[in-house]
């Protein structure tokens, strides 16, 4: 089987030193053999000396995905216009795909996954959400038979190691960031990380292997950490949770709830236990019930892993021409649920409130009024020293609807009084 790489930054160089380091392995494992027959990238002097004999590197993508001795192209560029366009000529040339491009796949995952099924290719994307645990295969393969009812996961490794960081180490946000950048852990512009947006691109990848659903990207709510003050995370430490960044899908009889947000998990609990700059993801489905997997969530050998296996999995197919295996997005297309599929924002759990305070009487009786007239009844509570004549009252509460919440707010800032803050964070169960 002929594979050809776009690309030769991090992924794809550690992507083809892998493969000439373990090659007696994976020719042990493989029905046919692979080849690595052309690279094609911006600067090719990258690849020089490091391609395996016979193996063309030149800047002439658009050759590669026309060549007719290709049999796969492995899309590892990063970019989202030019990768769609790639992968889209690659597949009308009737080749299949690997990418560990989820950008790419989160805002044009629909149409490229209807090209692949009506060019009967397979797009695989293992290296796309969190490298080293395959949670790909996992949903589209091992845990096929069950109705999944969550998923739950820390799917962006900068993210975790800052508020890591944050927790552990008492470092404030910036400086978090700085140590991340200086470790390789962060890009010089963080945004994408720290802003939910990359866990975003993942958790709907997952959410639509899970439940069927469209590629929607505007289905996702997403907020980041950049917000998160060091005073709640020592808070939530004293009520015994973790505030981590959590994306989370979950299917309920409201419809589905995609978001990713900062959250408080607690302590007990394995997502608590995922630090630095690891992601665990949790599972539940009706046949295997919860089950977790942990690794590490980037890095170009970690990434070359989950590239590489999606590679042995098309050499492996009898049919060496055309798709097999899973469905690529696990259900076969006509059971995909094109239309009509309900987005819930309505929430039912527990929540984290902080409210700062004038250090007066009558303001907690106040604030206990508001919680009794909507209803909420309290699991936590903690007040904080005043300082300036200021108090924090942080509250747990039992579970309630998010609706029951946003219905509360008003009273509850009227309660603060004017200047006063309120931070809200959801807060989960064990998982
Ligand atoms: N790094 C990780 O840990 C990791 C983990 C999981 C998934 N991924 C995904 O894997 C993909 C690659 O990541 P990476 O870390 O390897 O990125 P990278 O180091 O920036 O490498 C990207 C490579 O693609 C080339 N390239 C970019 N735009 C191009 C264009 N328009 N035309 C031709 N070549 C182009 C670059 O050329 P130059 O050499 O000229 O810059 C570079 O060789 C991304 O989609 C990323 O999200 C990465």
């Amino acid at each position: 089987m002929k594979a050809a790489v776009l690309g030769f930054g991090n992924v794809a160089a550690a992507t083809i030193e892998s493969f000439m380091a373990n090659q007696e392995l994976i020719r042990a494992k493989t029905r046919r053999p692979i080849k690595f027959v052309r690279v094609a990238t911006r600067t090719p002097a990258r690849a020089e000396g490091k391609v395996p004999a016979g193996c063309v590197v030149s800047n002439d993508c658009w050759g590669l995905v026309d060549d007719p001795q290709v049999d796969v192209v492995l899309e590892l560029t990063g970019d989202v216009p030019l990768g769609r366009q790639l992968v889209l000529r690659a597949l009308s040339n009737r080749k299949h795909v690997i990418t560990a491009n989820k950008a790419l796949l989160a805002k044009h995952g629909e149409e490229i996954m209807s090209m692949a099924e009506e060019v009967g290719r397979n797009v695989l994307f293992e290296g796309a959400v969190a490298v080293s645990i395959p949670i790909i295969k996992t949903l589209r393969e091992s845990a096929a038979a069950n109705r999944i009812s969550s998923i739950t996961g820390i799917l962006n490794g900068t993210s975790n190691y800052v508020l890591s960081q944050m927790s552990e180490h008492g470092a404030d946000f910036a400086g978090a960031v700085a140590e991340a950048q200086r470790r390789g852990y962060a890009e010089a512009d963080p945004t994408l990380d720290v802003s939910g947006e990359d866990a975003a691109h993942k958790l709907i990848l997952l959410a639509s292997l899970s439940f069927g659903v469209p590629i929607d990207f505007s289905a996702v709510q997403f907020k980041g950490i950049q917000d998160i003050d060091r005073l709640d995370i020592g808070f939530a430490k004293r009520l015994g949770y973790q505030i981590k960044l959590i994306a989370q899908a979950s299917m309920g009889p409201e419809g589905l709830d995609v978001s990713v947000q900062p959250t408080l998990v607690p302590i007990a609990s394995m997502l608590a236990k995922v630090s630095d700059s690891m992601n665990g993801i949790a599972l539940k489905g009706d046949l295997l019930g919860p089950a977790f997997l942990y690794g590490s969530g980037a890095g170009g050998r970690q990434t070359s892993s989950a590239v590489l296996a999606d590679l042995i999995e098309l050499a492996n197919r009898e049919d060496a021409g055309g798709a097999g295996g899973a469905y690529n997005m696990g259900f076969g297309h006509g059971h995909r649920r094109a239309q009509g599929v309900a987005y819930t924002r309505d929430r039912v759990g527990a929540f984290y409130i902080r409210l700062r305070l004038d250090d007066k009487a009558g303001v907690l009786a106040k604030v206990s009024t508001v919680l009794a007239q909507a209803n909420v009844s309290v699991n936590a509570l903690l007040q904080d020293g005043g300082q300036h004549e200021q108090t924090d009252l942080i509250i747990i509460t039992h579970d309630i609807t998010s609706s029951q919440l946003n219905n509360m707010l008003p009273a509850l800032y009227e309660a603060a009084g004017p200047g006063h803050s309120v931070v809200i964070h959801p807060v989960l169960g064990i998982h």
